[in-house]
């Protein structure tokens, strides 16, 4: 990209791009400039090849440079930018790596009057405790991101090529206003690096410092991590943001005056409300912006082994989303139990609150929502973003279609592959106004038609619960009635809610029948355990000789049960105990020993009935004696991922002969053997190999585990706990 890079400031961060442009091959030579202090240090650049060479005056540094980085502290820029501008060039490119960019636009306007076009201010969000070229690394920037704040009269050319460099680096590169970019590092950076340096600070004058910290344990150690960060630095850094950084300072006062407060009345419930939404807050952060930044995880599988005890698997996804979007609606206050706290509900959760529902927890699965009403929903300021959810995006856009206020509708790579024509479709012939991309993909963005939407007597082409609630939720704000009959019954936790919380909704034959004519009264939900987890445990104790395995309140109704069925079917031993109802729902406990299994020809109507079943009942058919097959199952292939080809490549790595076909597979039951599998980030799928482990002969890699948090967090404790040998890696 560049001939001759010249680095002003070689320390951990100019250090850092001066490795990272020569690993990456984007420059010919790298010259380093120093005051004449810093000669020592640019004799260490120099000799550890982080420079081809150093100059200690500006003049011949700059000499035939087409890029200048300047990586020196932020309180120097004015006077490096008055060392420039005797030889500034309109030919080269400069750009600098400040953590406040206000102060640095000031520094350059006060040299040059207007900041020349061809200086972009950049930003990586990187760094390390440590400092000095010899910290420096080359790979400081991978994966993280960059911000870049153009301004005005910024060349168009000078910001592209400044993009690319760093995108060349491996930044997630930003481009944003520079205020902007101060406020927001002001909350994310400036203020985090005052906390720990005034808690440490505190504590170090305390007398027994010693004791403190001899005590200090993991918790104050991340806490205060960036306590090590340098002084000087960070004292220039909060001088130069400091409009943006007092305002901060006040409302973490008032923060803590407020927690302070409520310790001294002894409010525990609302100091647990507090600490609970933080929780969930940075869990959902971690996901929506660091997912794809994160480590990956891996489950490393040893063979054998079998499920022995019992165990309650966590809450049923569906329900848990569909308990806060009617809670939210209801009348009243709603109280949940046993709510699945993984990520996909929590997406549901988190976008509710943005539209100004106050929900305490979840702690212990328990919640408390407190509804506002059918029409009490407020325009979210940002967009929605829903992680991996289908189900979240899918019901949502039917019930955001008739609100008020527009939105917008986003999700991770995966959810945004995902087709949205078969909501979008029929909504649309409602009267609802929902943009998604050409190929009919989120984002959606859906302007609200509040009071403009009509019913619809909608014949579903495929059988899908997400659609049908998606229309029975657009329903309850449409003029006249909205009816949806589908091909083959589907999950039906939206009707039986609906009715729940007294909102009329009529069901004939495979028609369900809802009007705008009704109201939601708040009503108490108990979430049972989802038998879509369960059925992991029911396939591997199947399967595993020496199995036995008691499942605890796991929800049987009858629209979710094709998976004992299909199983049953096979010759496994399931037997159903204590059936009950449980609001609405019925449970029962499941208790399963180990039987062979043969090949059988799945009926059709099961398919609907055990629809995200399927990837771990391949490895109940890989385990059969016989063939078995599948068809009817197209849905498969637009699942989290393409169910159907995932699974039959992952099944043939190890040595199945496992056929995919366009609408199901075909699988012939023989030994398993080990290898690499991948998940495609599949939940199901990562979860479905892990069990083919207690029947493997060599050990299972399974790579791309992470999303297995948006829906069963627990699956690797638990499994290890009933009798797999499974390591979860994190790399
Ligand atoms: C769900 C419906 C099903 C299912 C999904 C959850 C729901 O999707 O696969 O995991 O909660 O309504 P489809 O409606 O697309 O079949």
């Amino acid at each position: 990209m560049f001939d001759r890079l010249c680095i002003i400031g070689v320390g951990l961060i100019g250090g850092s791009v001066a490795r990272a442009a020569r690993h990456y091959g984007l420059c010919k030579q790298i010259i380093g400039y120093g005051r004449p202090e810093d000669k020592h240090n640019l004799e260490t650049a120099k000799k550890l090849g982080v420079i081809d060479d150093y100059y200690l005056q500006i003049e011949p540094a700059l000499s035939s440079a087409d890029c200048v980085v300047i990586a020196t502290p932020v309180a120097s820029l004015e006077s490096i930018f008055a060392a420039l501008k005797p030889y500034w060039s309109e030919t080269t490119i400069y750009t600098d790596v400040g953590s406040t960019k206000v102060s640095v636009v000031k520094a350059a306007q006060q040299v040059f009057g207007e900041v020349p076009d061809n200086f972009v201010p950049a930003h990586p969000i990187a760094g390390a405790e440590q400092s000095g070229v010899e910290a420096s690394f080359y790979d400081l920037f991978l994966n993280r991101r960059l911000i870049i704040t153009p301004l005005e009269n910024t060349s168009k050319e000078a910001l592209n090529k400044v993009q690319c460099f760093w995108e060349q680096c491996g930044s997630v590169v930003s481009v944003m206003d520079v205020k902007h970019h101060d406020s927001i590092l002001a909350a994310t950076s400036h203020l985090p690096h005052i906390l720990a340096f005034a808690l440490v600070n505190m504590l170090g004058h305390k007398d027994e410092q010693s004791e403190i910290f001899k005590y200090a344990a993991g918790g104050f150690r991340d806490f205060t991590r960036i306590a090590s960060s340098d002084p000087a630095m960070w004292r220039d850094i909060c001088s130069a943001n400091k409009s943006e950084i007092i305002p901060l300072l006040q409302q973490t006062r008032e923060q803590l005056d407020t927690l302070q407060h409520l310790l001294e009345n002894d409010e525990s419930q609302q100091l647990l409300t507090i600490f609970a939404y933080a929780n969930t807050a940075r869990q959902r952060f971690l996901t929506q912006f660091e997912g794809n930044m994160s480590k990956s995880i891996t489950f490393q599988v040893q063979p054998g082994g079998l499920l022995q005890g019992e165990a309650r698997v966590p809450g049923d996804k569906s329900m848990s989303h569909r308990s806060i979007m009617l809670g939210s609606l209801a009348n009243g206050v709603t109280h949940v139990k046993g709510f699945l706290e993984a990520e996909d509900a929590l997406a549901t959760l988190q976008a509710f609150r943005d539209m100004g529902v106050e929900i305490e927890g979840p702690v212990n699965g328990s919640l408390t929502i407190k509804g506002v009403g059918k029409h009490g929903l407020k325009a979210p300021k940002n967009e929605l973003y829903l992680g991996n959810s289908g189900t979240s995006m899918r019901l949502l856009s039917g019930l955001l279609a008739g609100q008020p206020f527009d939105s917008v509708l986003t999700g991770d790579k995966s959810l945004s592959g995902r087709p949205m024509k078969r909501v979008t479709g029929p909504l649309a012939a409602m009267g609802a106004d929902i943009k998604t991309t050409e190929q009919g993909t989120a984002p959606l963005y859906i302007t609200g038609k509040s009071g403009q939407l009509k019913g619809i007597d909608y014949v579903m082409p495929m059988a899908s619960a997400q659609v049908k609630s998606c229309l029975l939720l657009a329903g309850m704000y449409a003029d006249g009635e909205t009816s949806v009959t589908e091909p083959a019954p589907t999950r039906d936790h939206t009707e039986r809610m609906l009715s729940g919380f007294s909102y009329p909704v009529t069901k004939e034959g495979s028609k369900v029948t809802i009007n705008a004519n009704g109201d939601l009264t708040a009503s108490d939900i108990d979430v049972p355990s989802d038998i879509s987890s369960a059925a992991f445990f029911l396939v591997g104790a199947s399967i595993a000789p020496g199995s036995d395995l008691t499942l605890r309140h796991v929800g049987i109704n009858p629209t979710r049960t094709g998976v004992i069925d299909i199983l049953r079917l096979m010759g496994a031993k399931i037997e159903v105990l204590n059936e009950r109802e449980v609001g609405g729902e019925p449970v029962a406990d499941l208790h399963v020993v180990y039987s062979p299994l043969k090949g059988i020809d799945i009926p059709e109507h099961l398919v609907p009935l055990a629809i995200d079943e399927f990837p771990v009942l391949f490895v109940a058919a890989a385990c059969a004696d016989g063939q078995t097959r599948l068809s009817g199952a197209e849905e498969l292939r637009v699942k989290e991922s393409d169910r159907i080809q995932v699974m039959a490549d992952g099944l043939q790595i190890l040595g199945v002969d496992a056929q995919p076909t366009a609408d199901g597979m075909v699988i012939q039951g023989g030994p398993i053997g080990g290898g690499v599998v991948t998940s495609h980030g599949d939940h199901r799928i990562a979860m479905s190999f892990s069990i083919a482990g207690l029947r493997a002969n060599a050990p299972i890699t399974v790579l791309d585990c992470a999303n297995v948090n948006t829906s069963f967090p627990e699956f690797k404790d638990l499994v290890k706990r009933l009798g797999l040998d499974l390591v979860c890696e994190e790399a």
